[in-house]
């Protein structure tokens, strides 16, 4: 959004405009409004809270009735839009609802399976079944029944917590109200797919069509926009359709196969799709896969793949997760569409990291069913034909701004040019110029050299560090942002508004709570400025206070330091218990011989690059200012480690010699899931050894250190089964 945008809602009285002014607030109005609908009607992905979206529609048509010459260059006030209005209650789920990794190739998919066979230490001989079965495009629910009644739905949400739609799911016909059967548990939480047919979809289109109102992009976007509405009766209108394929807190299951399970929900009374087969090799699932593509196109539905699952729950369960996603399961992703479409521009952003990122413009055009408008270039290099060893890309062939492209569009991945079309470039164009300066600060952007490999990196960087305002800006939105610290009602826009707002700035992290109090200390309070009102000026000031407590694992990724995502976050969050133990480990560790850089290095996972980026980030100066005035007014919790409870929660295992119930790897994720941390060496930090047949050097270290001993046996005594 530009700030243009930001103060395009005027306060002058309608009456005191001039033509001329009331002609220009409505062009941007108007825009605004249009930018709207298509971020929830076209992306599903809304940009402004509804209060801000009503004051501008409002100030429009009150701009159109006072000047009707206006009504007829806009037909967006026209389009009162079918937003879902308000807020839906949260509802927390008891079991995460989590996502799927992806697979584009059936390599890919044989790999997956042999990380199946590898983890559990079987053999090809053994055989493992899975199911394969439609990846529904549509959107996640997850129905509670209790004694067979259907007492709560809600939707994915962050996986952790979702929206309480129970009162739009109990008009969906094909969620069942009562479960029926002899095997219908006490507590059932059905998991699937809410989606809407293709001929409802276009029926649906035709009638916003009819009414003037915006369309939806897709089945996906329209079923979701159909179930999120405060009004029921817009979703009872909606002939919302419901596949049931998962499920989330179950104590007693009907059956001990994934399979299985799907034909007990249909015992139940729920739709199951026919095409779920059960399958004993990577053959049987690619022959699977290669039916439901060829149906694809005669479904009536859309899907974006095939869900390929292990059959064996308790294989499942061995199995377990990482980090979001579960390790018995993969989506087998259908290859990507295409289209052509003309590059109008190439803007430049500036990231978190002051990466440099060139975006394409394009001439709007459907893939897949989608407007893509902008698409990603990547880099320097990907622009120029050829990376920083000399060696081409697309032959050499360079990307210039009027070339016609192909763009290409995978799945949920952002769109991205892929080939030009030279027969068509026109004689005049130019080889695009990569800025060598930060477009946001004007500090140099540079090309660092990896210090191991010699290698120039791809990504060219601003140099402004702490005052490129680009920088700034993209780090506060990382810190509030879903995965991070999670504030409702403060997203990009806000932010943006904020950080140039001069009565109520927000530079760093700290100034966001301290904004409530520095609002109730200024003459023109927040309530009254445009777009906010006393309501979500209230709303934005408790939903910051609620996060003043943040779960440590989101207070680390939120910092935005380099190379530390979300799973690395939430590995040192277990590791260090405190922020306070990890910052003093981030400093000592500045020292490469320091016992502290050790204990760094030898947590799992956590490599070189990220010991790099923790010190680099620790010996900042003004990171550790900032950290200060931060820490003055957030108290990050200690993750609540599901594991608290377990005996060996906190505790520094290795693992040594061979094991016979589980595989080394499967013993890691079993320990690391229980809460302990898996060390690769024995050192006098670690409490328990666990050794198998074989053991060697590590048993004489744990004698050495006075370490305590156990084999496999007593492993499994001591966590339990
Ligand atoms: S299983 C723990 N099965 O895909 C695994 N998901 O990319 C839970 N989806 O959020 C998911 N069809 O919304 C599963 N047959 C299917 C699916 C399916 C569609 C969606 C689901 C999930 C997303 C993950």
């Amino acid at each position: 959004m530009s700030d243009a945008e930001d103060s395009a809602l005027s306060e002058t009285p309608i009456a005191e405009l001039t033509p001329r002014k009331a002609k220009a607030e409505h062009k941007l109005l108007a825009a605004e409004v249009q930018a709207a609908n298509d971020a929830y009607f076209q992306d599903d992905q809304p940009i402004m809270d509804d209060a801000a979206y009503d004051a501008k529609r409002r100030r429009l048509v009150a701009l159109e009735e006072a000047f009707p010459a206006l009504t007829r260059e806009s037909d967006v006030s026209a389009k009162v839009g079918a937003k879902p209005s308000g807020k839906f209650a949260k509802i927390r789920h008891r079991v995460p609802m989590l996502s799927l990794d992806n697979a584009f190739s059936d390599e890919a998919v044989a790999e997956f399976v042999g990380r199946v066979y590898r983890f559990l230490g079987r053999k090809e001989e053994d055989g493992i079944a899975f199911t394969a079965e439609p990846k529904i495009d549509g959107l996640s629910l997850s129905l509670r029944y209790e004694k067979g009644e259907l007492v709560a739905a809600a939707t994915r949400g962050d996986g952790e917590e979702g929206e309480d739609v129970t009162l739009n799911a109990r008009t969906i016909s094909e969620i069942p109200g009562t479960l029926a059967g002899p095997d219908v548990p006490e507590i059932a939480e059905v998991r699937g797919e809410v989606y809407l047919g293709h001929a409802d979809f276009a029926a649906i289109n035709e009638r916003q069509r009819e009414k003037g109102l915006p369309e939806f992009a897709n089945p996906r976007n329209a079923a979701a926009g159909s179930l999120r509405q405060l009004d029921v009766s817009v979703t009872a209108a909606r002939p919302l359709r419901f596949f049931a394929y998962a499920w989330g807190e179950m104590p007693e299951l009907p059956a001990p196969t994934q399979f299985s399970v799907v034909e007990a929900f249909r015992r139940w009374g729920f739709r199951t799709n026919p095409l779920m087969k059960r399958c004993e090799s990577v053959a049987e699932l690619i022959a699977q896969y290669r039916l439901i593509e060829s149906q694809r196109a005669t479904l009536g539905y859309d899907i974006d793949g095939v869900v390929y699952k292990v059959d064996d729950l308790a294989l499942q369960a061995r199995l377990g997760f990482v980090s979001r996603a579960p390790r018995w399961a993969i989506a087998h992703k259908f290859p990507a569409e295409l289209a052509t479409t003309v590059l109008e521009a190439i803007d430049i952003q500036v990231g978190r990291t002051g990466a440099l990122s060139p975006v394409a413009r394009l001439k709007p055009v459907t893939v897949g069913g989608v407007v893509v408008t902008n698409a990603t270039l990547h880099n320097e290099d990907y622009i120029r034909g050829f990376d920083s060893k000399g060696l081409p890309i697309r032959d050499g062939t360079d990307i210039r701004i009027g070339d016609t492209v192909t763009v290409k569009r995978a799945g949920d991945v952002i769109p991205r040019v892929e080939a030009v079309d030279l027969a068509k470039r026109p004689a005049d164009s130019k080889p695009y110029e990569f800025p060598t300066l930060c477009p946001a600060c004007g500090s140099h952007a540079t090309r660092e050299l990896n210090p191991r490999s010699g290698k120039e990196d791809a990504i060219r960087r601003c140099t402004g560090g702490l005052i490129c305002p680009a920088q700034a800006v993209e780090r506060l939105k990382h810190f509030v942002s879903r995965d991070a610290l999670d504030i409702d009602g403060l997203g990009d826009k806000q932010i943006e508004f904020f950080h140039g707002d001069p009565e109520l700035p927000v530079r760093e992290p700290a100034d966001i709570f301290t904004l409530a109090a520095r609002d109730a200390a200024n003459l023109k309070r927040l309530k009254d400025k445009e777009g906010f009102g006393a309501v979500s000026a209230k709303k934005l000031f408790d939903a910051i206070e609620d996060r003043r407590t943040p779960p440590l694992n989101r207070f680390i990724f939120g910092l935005g330091i380099r190379h530390i995502g979300e799973t690395t976050a939430r590995l040192l969050a277990r590791h260090y218990g405190s922020f306070e133990a990890l910052r003093a480990a981030g400093i000592a560790a500045a020292d490469e011989a320091s016992p502290e850089r050790q204990e760094l290095g030898a947590i799992d996972s956590v490599g070189p690059t990220v010991v790099e980026a923790l010190v680099e980030f620790f010996g900042e100066p003004h990171n550790e200012e900032l950290l200060d005035r931060l820490l003055a007014q957030v108290s990050p919790q200690p993750l609540e480690a599901v594991a608290s409870a377990s005996p060996v929660a906190g505790k520094i295992v290795v693992f040594t010699g061979a094991l016979e119930r589980m595989t080394r790897d499967e013993a890691k994720a079993m320990a690391e899931r229980l809460g302990a941390k898996v060390a690769g060496s024995v050192s006098s930090k670690t409490d328990l050894l666990v050794a198998g047949p074989g053991a060697g050097s590590k048993l004489k270290d744990a004698a050495k250190h006075g370490v305590e001993v156990i084999d496999e046996a007593g492993w499994f005594d001591l966590v339990g089964g």
